[in-house]
């Protein structure tokens, strides 16, 4: 069950990168839309970007709960936590990271909508999905990194 929740959390990073990439696109396009248009044009693409970080977060959450082993022992140890880097990053600064991301995405989405004019929501849309997407790239085990992960996991 570990390893499959885990697959499944590794190959949906993957959605939730394209999906980012796919509504900083739009959400660039957006800015030279003229002003009759839409107030947020192409929508749908904020709404999955959303939607994948919160799938990831659900994943992320059943490993961390539930199902992984430096999480676990994490809770079981928390005197260790800070002195040892993988259970430091498995149980705090990836998770933490993460969530910033997911808020950062959610303050996009009010603030754009609530935006007066259609110049400053494309705008503030823009700039915080932008963020998002780079605290998501950050906080991401790259291969290489000291608690690097495989870009692409293949069974075990
Ligand atoms: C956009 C959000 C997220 C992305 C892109 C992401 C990405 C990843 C990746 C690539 C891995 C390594 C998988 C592998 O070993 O192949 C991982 C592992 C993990 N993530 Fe996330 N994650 C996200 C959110 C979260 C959140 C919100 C939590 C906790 C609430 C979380 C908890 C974990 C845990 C516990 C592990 C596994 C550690 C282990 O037992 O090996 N993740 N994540």
């Amino acid at each position: 069950m570990y390893n499959a929740m885990l697959a499944i959390h590794s190959w949906t990073r993957w959605v939730v990168l394209v999906a980012a990439v796919a509504a900083l696109v739009n959400a660039a396009r957006s800015l030279g839309a003229p002003d009759s248009d839409a107030k947020l044009p192409g929508r749908l693409y904020d709404t999955l970007f959303m939607a994948s970080m919160d799938l990831q977060l659900l994943f992320g959450l059943l490993l961390y709960f539930g199902l992984s082993p430096f999480t676990k022992e994490a809770m079981s140890n928390i005197g260790s936590v800070m002195s040892t880097s993988q259970l430091r990053f498995w149980s705090i600064e990836h998770p933490f990271g993460m969530l910033v991301a997911i808020v950062f995405v959610r303050v996009g989405r009010i603030t754009s909508g609530n935006a007066a004019t259609p110049a400053s929501a494309r705008k503030k849309r823009l700039v915080w999905f932008a963020l998002a997407l780079l605290v998501v790239l950050v906080s991401i085990p790259w291969p290489g990194l000291p608690n690097g992960r495989p870009l692409f996991r293949l069974g075990e």
